[in-house]
């Protein structure tokens, strides 16, 4: 595996790369590696001729009150792990090359962004097609990979995509859980040993929601207060959303009768926890 953290140097190794007709595939990340981000990798291994992998842990994506500064970082043991996934390029890229001066040109987002986490954390959105647009041109992929984890996500870089014409195929990949159904995250290590023990309860809560669809219930109402009645019922934290919205359009639906995913976002004391399932066929 070869460390690249020039942009240019990234640039002009994809160049090569596509003219050897090698087909890339792209995962971006901000690093702290668990099994979520290397399924993304070899997932991308496996349909692709050479697999880069980016850590940036971006500063335009994170609210003046975040944890940007507190973001787990360890570029070492992610080396080693992405060495052993069979990762070719791993691109880490210096902050002040990202962004030697500040941004002429800024991106908005007309939809999909002011629901979710797009409402509690506004200008996050942004900074993350901010970012993975450069991302984008300087690695120029046929095939990026993003986790199902962070739905919004996917829904809006699925925009990104097919809005600016990025010649890449957006790939999303299911979200890697614990035994114990916990969405893996580089954050739950600030959870305290009894959140911890709790926070799987909010898969708990989104399979109660699954099971009342398939049980018939169409109800939007009905289902998100039985998901937020097993979230207030069964941990200490603080409900930020419970939301079911369409996919990928996250619209509000009153009536469950199209593909819809239903996300929770929940406050523990150092960690705020996402999670969702998405309803396709019932
Ligand atoms: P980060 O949180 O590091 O996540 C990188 C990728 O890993 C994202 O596509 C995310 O959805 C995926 N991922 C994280 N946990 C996962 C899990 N448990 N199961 C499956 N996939 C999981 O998301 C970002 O970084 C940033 O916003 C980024 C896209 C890199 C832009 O800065």
């Amino acid at each position: 595996m070869e460390i690249i953290r020039s942009l240019q140097e990234m640039q002009l190794k994809s160049l090569e790369l596509i003219r050897q007709n090698k087909q890339i595939g792209f995962v971006a990340t901000m690093g702290f590696f668990h099994e979520g981000h290397t399924n993304l990798m070899k997932r991308a291994k496996q349909e692709n001729d050479i697999v880069v992998t980016s850590i940036f842990v971006n500063p335009l994506q994170f609210g003046p009150s975040e944890d940007f500064e507190q973001y787990p970082r360890d570029e070492q043991q992610d080396t080693t792990v992405a060495e052993q996934v069979g990762v070719d390029y791993l691109f880490l890229p210096e902050i002040q090359d990202m962004y030697p001066t500040p941004l002429i040109i800024s991106m908005n987002i007309e939809d999909r962004a002011d629901v979710l986490c797009g409402r509690s954390r506004p200008g996050h959105f942004e900074g993350v097609i901010t970012v993975l647009s450069k991302l984008f041109h300087i690695i120029q992929p046929s095939k990026t990979y993003f986790g199902m984890k962070d739905a919004q996500q996917v829904a809006v870089v699925d925009a990104l995509i097919k809005d600016l014409n990025f010649p890449i195929e957006l790939i999303p990949v299911s979200t890697t859980r614990e035994k114990d159904g916990l969405a893996k995250s580089s954050r739950n290590v600030y959870l305290t040993n009894k959140e911890r023990q709790e926070a799987p309860q909010l898969y708990g809560a989104l399979n109660k929601g699954r099971k009342l669809v398939v049980d018939g219930e169409t109800n939007t109402d009905i289902i998100v207060k039985e998901v937020m009645d097993v979230i207030n019922n069964h941990t200490s934290g603080r409900i930020d959303y419970v939301e079911l919205l369409s996919y990928p359009q996250l619209e509000p639906v009153s009536v469950v009768n199209r593909p819809v995913v239903l996300a929770v976002a929940v406050h523990f004391n150092r960690a705020r926890l996402i999670d969702n399932l998405l309803f396709d066929e019932y």
